[in-house]
């Protein structure tokens, strides 16, 4: 029934395009893309910093490889949020790459972070991440998803929050908030939906 391939790792666009190119060449040796019977695209995660690596041209030529969406991790637009999450990169270079990516033809898939950032900074957390989809331009082909923040309890994350005097939100609330203002942002044929990360754990 899936008509489409997934690059099953966190970050598996990283690795330098030259390899990437042989690495595409041999999926494409073995499904067969772009025919009428095969399979439609190819979907993959991409770091903000591996973002930060490629140019549009090197997206131009993922999509010729028939890359078709490229998920990203944004979490937050606010920058205190994001740096409480200890995640490589900013919310400013994740609109850079989507920019690269989109200018290369290819969609994408934005992640955000419902609860993040704790009830101190949930009103920025919400107005910058809504402002950071607005200014991506996204629109037909490319998705918002909302996950709703689950707190390891062996992480630092929560001893962070507390020393950024904020504490727990309940998530219910901003996911709301982040999903109806995520429909507004972006531009028709663009969808918003909601990341289970439970399900991508084994
Ligand atoms: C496979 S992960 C990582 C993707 C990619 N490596 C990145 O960081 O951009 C995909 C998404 O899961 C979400 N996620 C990770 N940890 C989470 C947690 N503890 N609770 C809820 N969502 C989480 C984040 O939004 C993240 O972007």
């Amino acid at each position: 029934m899936r008509k489409s391939l997934f690059l099953g790792d966190a970050n598996a666009l990283v690795i330098a395009q030259a390899r990437l190119r042989e690495l595409l060449s041999i999926v494409h040796d073995e499904f067969a893309l772009g025919g009428s019977h095969g399979l439609k695209g190819i979907y993959a995660f991409l770091d903000i910093f591996g973002a930060e690596q490629k140019s549009a041209s090197d997206y131009r030529e993922l999509r010729a490889a028939h890359v078709r969406r490229i998920y990203l991790g944004l979490e937050s637009g606010n920058a205190e949020v994001f740096r409480l999450l200890n995640k490589p990169g900013s919310p400013a270079a994740c609109i850079e790459a989507v920019r690269a990516i989109k200018a290369g033809g290819i969609n994408v898939g934005i992640i955000i972070l419902a609860g993040a950032g704790g009830t101190r900074l949930a009103q920025q957390h919400v107005s910058h991440s809504l402002a950071a989809l607005a200014s991506m331009n996204l629109g037909p082909g490319d998705i918002v998803y909302i996950s709703p923040l689950i707190v390891p309890p062996d992480g630092s994350y929560a001893q962070q929050l507390h020393e950024a005097a904020s504490r727990p939100l309940h998530v219910v609330r901003q996911l709301e908030q982040l999903k109806a203002g995520a429909k507004a942002v972006c531009a028709p044929g663009s969808k918003v939906a909601l990341y289970h990360i439970e399900e991508f754990i084994y």
